[in-house]
């Protein structure tokens, strides 16, 4: 079985003070949560749609998503964690709880504030999460990467043809991404911020798909205004 697993439980801290969590403002004519959900849902592989949000807007969001989507039958939302791993993990006890976990469990985890994802993106996922059991969608570095472990002066500027610039969907068998998580220390778990590097720590490999430019990560204000442009263009 196949889960789209829609990651919704931060609060939005970088975009400033504003009264919601960044997922629910809205962009073009919805929030951008919904803009994500809809992408998801016209997907017919995906068994559910898992959605995590934080604790206090789980019902905000069960509102949100029956005004606004066509049919919900597929989507189901629940408690997050504290961290984005932790997020994740909640979505494979749920699974877990609810089908039960086997070896072909295939979670596609997404930003719910990358609205800009395609079929394709999400298709490739699936495809190679089944192939290869992790799968990280990214796009070429266009930048120069310089890496400073001090702050102030260069310490490395690694080779900028084999850099890549990670997006979602991250997408794994959950079984075993849910062993690799169990195998690590506390201390391991909290400088984990990418799913992903659960598999590198520990040497399995992640296959990589390609992502999109445009496929943003809407995480400062400034986000918001590009967003709005790409949805008008869309
Ligand atoms: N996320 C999550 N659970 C957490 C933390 C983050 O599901 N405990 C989700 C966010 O809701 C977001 C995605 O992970 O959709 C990407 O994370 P990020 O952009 O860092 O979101 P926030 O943590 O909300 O933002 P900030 O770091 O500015 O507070």
């Amino acid at each position: 079985m196949v889960f789209g697993v829609i990651l919704a439980g931060g609060i939005g801290s970088r975009m400033g003070n504003v009264e919601k969590p960044k997922q629910f403002l809205t962009v073009g004519d919805k929030p951008i949560i919904i803009h994500t959900l809809e992408k998801f849902c016209v997907n017919s592989k995906f068994e559910k749609v898992i959605v995590l949000c934080p604790a206090q807007w789980v019902n905000h969001t069960k509102n949100l998503i029956k005004k606004s989507l066509k049919n919900t039958d597929k989507v189901v939302v629940i408690e997050g964690g504290s961290t984005r791993n932790e997020t994740i993990m909640n979505s494979i006890r749920y699974i877990e709880r609810e089908y039960g976990l086997d070896d072909d469990t295939i979670i596609v985890t997404h930003d719910s504030v990358r609205p800009f994802v395609t079929h394709r993106i999400i298709e490739d996922n699936v495809r190679y999460a089944m192939e290869y059991d992790a799968c990280d969608t990214v796009i070429p570095a266009t930048d120069t990467i310089v890496e400073s472990s001090g702050h102030d002066f260069i310490s490395n500027i690694p080779d900028r043809s084999i850099m890549y610039q990670g997006q979602t969907p991250q997408s794994f068998k959950a079984k075993k991404l849910k062993e690799l998580y169990e195998g690590l220390t506390e201390k391991e778990k909290e400088i984990l911020t990418d799913a992903c590097k659960i598999f590198v720590m520990k040497g399995q490999q992640v296959y990589l798909v390609d992502g999109e430019v445009f496929n943003i990560k809407i995480t400062y204000p400034y986000d918001l205004r590009v967003a709005e442009t790409l949805i008008r263009g869309e």
